[in-house]
């Protein structure tokens, strides 16, 4: 995603300046910027595991098949079998396997143990050369046709804001808590109590 420099500072300076006038100081005024609208504001967005943070808008399978088509499977494959781009679908079960010469096949659908990071990667950096480029519906929707093909929800599914948290990943309980001593500080003494401790899903 490219970042630009004056919005962000823009949006920097606005925070500062309205926590000075909460404050009870005089507004100051910079003499240059402006206060970002609100569908600008709604471009910044951090959806957690659990739902929170997903942009408004929904979409169905149908619709995400046509996006797919028009915007992904010359890199990732008619068949999501990946090409130029990573294979998406397939390798359920093959990450804990006893044989040394059976490589796990690491996909979305074996692999990833949350829906929601998979509309954030998509809306992020999807496709690879037009990131940030899809509307949050288009990519609800191309969210829900990979789930889809890769048997997680139904073909008739539309997924959107309100209910992709609630998607169960194969995966979901296949990541295991590092028991060696933590060397940070506990979660409750850092400021990033949000990152430190991940949700449970619903
Ligand atoms: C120009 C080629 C290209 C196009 C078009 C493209 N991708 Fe990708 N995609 C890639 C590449 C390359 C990667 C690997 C990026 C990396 O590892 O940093 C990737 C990675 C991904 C991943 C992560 C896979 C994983 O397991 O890590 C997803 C999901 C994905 N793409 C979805 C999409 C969707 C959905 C679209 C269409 C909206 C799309 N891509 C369009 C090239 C492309």
């Amino acid at each position: 995603m490219s970042i630009n420099i004056r919005r962000v500072l823009g949006v920097a300076l606005t925070v500062a300046a309205s926590a000075a006038f909460a404050a009870g100081a005089q507004k100051a005024t910079f003499g240059f910027g402006a206060t970002p609208p609100e569908t600008e504001l709604a471009r910044f967005f951090s959806p957690l595991p659990d739902g929170r943070g997903l942009p408004k808008g929904s979409g169905s399978v149908a619709q995400g098949k046509t996006v797919y088509e028009a915007q992904c499977v010359a890199c990732h494959g008619e068949n999501l079998q990946g090409g130029i781009g990573d294979r998406l679908i397939g390798g359920r079960g093959s990450l804990v396997n006893t044989d040394p010469k059976k490589a796990p096949v690491k996909t979305v659908e074996s692999y990833w143990p949350y829906a929601t990071t998979l509309f954030d990667y998509i809306k992020r950096s999807m496709p690879f050369t037009a990131p940030d480029s899809l509307t949050s519906d288009q990519v609800y929707a191309v969210t829900a046709y990979i789930l889809a093909q890769a048997k997680i929800v139904p073909d008739d599914a539309v997924l959107g804001a309100d209910n992709l948290a609630k998607v169960r990943m194969p995966n979901r309980d296949g990541f295991v808590p590092d028991r060696r001593p933590e060397r940070f500080p506990a979660p409750a003494n850092t400021p990033h109590q949000s990152l430190a401790t991940a949700p449970a899903a619903k």
